[in-house]
């Protein structure tokens, strides 16, 4: 095991750092890279694997631990391959290892992974596991990311294994979060893309967590922290129902109409004292749009007709919205088209999910003219009424 990835004396870090991978469930661009964290923890009796790795890493694992001669338990907090997939791999050269997991993890891990019965050990919210002057607590917090997720508590070291929980998408040389500035826009944009869905169950997470001495958090990605009050605090901000005054302005536009709307709302809004995060969808890169989609107030989706309905990437971002269950309040379409069309029933369906408190939308036949522009201005002025009302800080 590495030195430089030790955490405490018999506490390691034993994962594998992803520098080249560029994308996650074929769809989340990784512009870091990222990690799959494993922690080895070693009682005086007893020693522990927390999780695995990407099944495509198993190599870089098992050369991280080939100096354990015995291993009795692997921890799996999460069955989802790129925690869970390696292993089979660890079994095979650790025969007397047991699997301990949740009866949740361990129908997902039989199902995905063909570990038999007898391998597994499962436990209860709360249960421990006694290393020999270490114990293991677990801590269900299921939906931080699948519904069998669950967090491991070192006692005596004070040392929470969050899961996917407190990630980020970031692979580093070091070990510790203090020492890496990126680390902050990576862990919400982590939280934009994988935990925002769960967004009120997570909250309840954080409220039962706040009940533990937690000197270091290390999670399933990215790096360690160290000091882990701001990433607790950056959450609890996340999860909580506070938006800010800001227009999420995703958009397409073919022939140039369209992107006159998008403009002139733009600085309509701006007039207003309303932030605008604007996104061309052409090149738009999905982390940075759901990272919008975290504390935005409104979302204005602006499409060009395409046939009888909204562009196609147009659809794929509200869709996207729609998944990711943001926090936002209130929404609007518009734009422009050329005989008829259906987009603004379309868009408003596709983000019904929200149940967001729709505006009237600005639908403009060709080229944008006077009144075209006005109304623009007016949905600006709606909005901001709609803020203040709303109790959102106006800057
Ligand atoms: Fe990092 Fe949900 O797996």
């Amino acid at each position: 095991m590495l030195e430089s990835k030790k955490i405490r004396e018999g506490l390691y870090w034993v994962g594998a750092t992803d520098y080249s991978r560029r994308l996650f469930d074929a769809l989340i661009p990784l512009p870091d890279g990222t990690s799959y964290n494993a922690y080895i923890v070693k009682g005086t009796e007893k020693t522990a694997l927390i999780d695995s790795v990407d099944p495509d890493m198993a190599d870089t694992l098992l050369d991280n631990i080939k100096g354990i001669e015995r291993l009795d338990y692997i921890i799996s907090n999460h069955a989802e391959q790129d925690h869970s997939g390696a292993i089979p791999a660890v079994l095979r050269v650790h025969p007397e290892a047991k699997v301990v997991t949740n009866p949740k993890g361990k129908g997902l891990l039989s199902s995905h992974l063909g570990i038999k019965e007898d391998r597994f050990i499962t436990v209860a919210d709360g249960e421990t596991l006694d290393l020999g002057g270490r114990t293991l607590e677990f801590i269900y917090i299921p939906w931080v990311h699948w519904p069998e997720t669950m967090a491991t508590y070192l006692r005596e070291d004070r040392v929470l294994f969050s899961c996917d929980l407190f990630g980020s998408h970031l692979a580093t040389s070091g070990l510790y979060s203090s020492r890496e500035e990126k680390v902050t826009e990576a862990v919400k944009r982590y939280y934009a893309e994988v935990m925002m869905p769960f967004r009120t169950i997570i909250r309840k997470h954080l409220a039962k967590l706040d009940g533990y001495q937690i000197d270091i958090i290390a999670p399933s990605h990215g790096p360690v922290h160290n000091e882990p009050a701001a990433v607790v605090a950056a959450h609890k901000e996340w999860v909580s129902d506070e938006r800010k005054n800001t227009v999420l302005l995703p958009y397409i536009s073919m022939h140039g109409s369209t992107l006159k709307m998008v403009d002139h709302l733009t600085d309509a809004l701006c007039e207003e004292g309303i932030k605008v995060e604007r996104f061309d969808l052409t090149v738009t890169d999905a982390g940075r749009y759901a990272v919008s989609l975290v504390d935005a107030a409104t979302i204005v989706v602006a499409t060009p007709s395409f046939l009888t309905g909204a562009h196609p990437h147009v659809v794929s971002a509200a869709f996207l919205a729609n998944a990711l269950r943001p926090k936002l309040r209130f929404g609007a379409v518009i734009g422009s088209y050329a005989w008829g069309t259906r987009m603004v029933e379309q868009v408003t369906d596709l983000l019904s999910g929200l149940k967001l408190d729709m505006m009237e939308p600005v639908l403009v036949k060709g080229d944008p003219r006077g009144d075209g522009f006005k109304a623009l201005d007016a949905l600006a002025s709606e909005i901001k009424k709609r803020h203040k009302e709303d109790g959102i800080e106006l800057s």
